[in-house]
Formats: C-alpha cells, sequence, structure tokens
C-alpha cells in the first residue's frame, strides 16, 4: 500500500523558484541512527532566546560550527558551550546527502559546514524567520524531515503576509537557495502521522553553509 502511494510522489517538485522539495528522498531510520551517534556526544538543549525565552525546540548541532543563541543573540560557534568542546564532526553519509539534494536542486558543488538538529514535540513550533546569521548566503539551506509530519510555511523575502504550507513527511528534503535563500519560514504544527520507530517527536536537519 505505502510503496503504491510512493510510487505515485513526484521525485521532485519545484515549489518557487530556488525552492525544491525532494519528497522521500533519504531513508528517514538511516539518518535518525546517524543522529543518534551525534546526540550521544552532544546531547539535546533548550537554548534561551535572546530575549531570555526558553525555546520550545532542543537543539543540537554538528560540522565545524553550530548555530547557538543565549543573551547575547544568535551566531555560529565553533564550540559547543554545554561542552566546552567543538561539535561532532559532521558525518560523511550526512555531507553526501546534503550534497545530493543540493546536486539535484540546481546547486552542485555544496560544503556544507554546520548542520543544526532540531527537536520538536508535539506542541513545540517554530516562528517565522529569515537563516540570516550565516556569513554566506550564495548556498542554500538543506532542509531533512524525520519522524511526525509537520507543516512547514513558506513565506516571501518579507516578514508577513500569507505563507504557503508544506507539509513535510518522514525523509522529505526541502532545499531554498538562490531568490529564496532569505525567505521567511517556520514549523507550525505537527501532524500525528509518522513513521513507527518515531511516533514521539519531529527531528529536522538543516545543513548550512556558515562561514564565508
Ligand atoms: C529551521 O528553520 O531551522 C527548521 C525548519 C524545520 O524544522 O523544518
Ligand atoms: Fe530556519
Amino acid at each position: 500500500m505505502t510503496d503504491l502511494f510512493a510510487s505515485l510522489r513526484p521525485e521532485r517538485e519545484e515549489i518557487r523558484e530556488g525552492v525544491t522539495l525532494l519528497p522521500g528522498f533519504c531513508d528517514g531510520q538511516e539518518i535518525l541512527n546517524i543522529v543518534k551517534e551525534i546526540v550521544a556526544v552532544a546531547p539535546f538543549r533548550h537554548m534561551q532566546t535572546p530575549g531570555g525565552r526558553r525555546m520550545s525546540v532542543a537543539i543540537t548541532n554538528c560540522g565545524i560550527v553550530g548555530w547557538v543563541s543565549d543573551h547575547k543573540g544568535y551566531r555560529y560557534s565553533a564550540t559547543d558551550p554545554e561542552r566546552h568542546r567543538p561539535w561532532p564532526e559532521m558525518p560523511e553519509e550526512l555531507f553526501a546527502l546534503a550534497q545530493n539534494a543540493a546536486e539535484k536542486s540546481g546547486f552542485s558543488g555544496y560544503h556544507p559546514d554546520s548542520c543544526l538538529i532540531n527537536r520538536y514535540i508535539p506542541t513545540a513550533s517554530l516562528s517565522p524567520h529569515q537563516d540570516k546569521d550565516e556569513h554566506c548566503f550564495d548556498w542554500p539551506i538543506i532542509s531533512v524531515s524525520l519522524g511526525l509530519s509537520a507543516v512547514f510555511q513558506l513565506y516571501g523575502n518579507k516578514r508577513g503576509g500569507r505563507p504557503l504550507n508544506i507539509r513535510l513527511d518522514d525523509g522529505d528534503t526541502l532545499v531554498f537557495g538562490g531568490p529564496s535563500r532569505l525567505c521567511y519560514h517556520g514549523v507550525r504544527k505537527l501532524l500525528p502521522d509518522g513513521p513507527e520507530i518515531m511516533r514521539d517527536c519531529r527531528i529536522n536537519l538543516t545543513f548550512r553553509r556558515a562561514l564565508p
């Protein structure tokens, strides 16, 4: 049954200029196993926003630098502030996944140096924002979703307006770059659907080119 429907889904969906959805691009279970190894070294934690609020989404990172937030603001850091050590290296399989997704979406030669890993419990959400803490906007953001499905909201390059709602399921990969690199985006809510091995949360990996 599942296979029949999977075969009806397009392999690649051009959502708008610079935005491509690759449905079921990766094997969620395989990527989850790699994420577990990263989390065993650098556990998920709830960071503080610059305004002092606790983020509902728990995060960790791998790569040369990782995205961090505290009272001083949002930025990339080569050091995990909780462990006072470098972030775990980006596993080759993850690097290759991001590079292949970029290639399929028209961005060849992608070399991500950072991967932010977000964990959402069913009540968590992410308000609309731009990914603009990177020092380089020439390369796309590659977003890989695992576990529970979610409604991803894609806005334009200015705040406000009506979003395009995109359903992201386990293994779906969304690429946004080029003229859409600085689009506002958020996660409105989680849906009760997901693979048997992961029905309690959603994990999202975003690969970035953060350094110039
Ligand atoms: C993000 O914007 O950092 C994450 C997006 C998502 O969870 O799909
Ligand atoms: Fe983002």
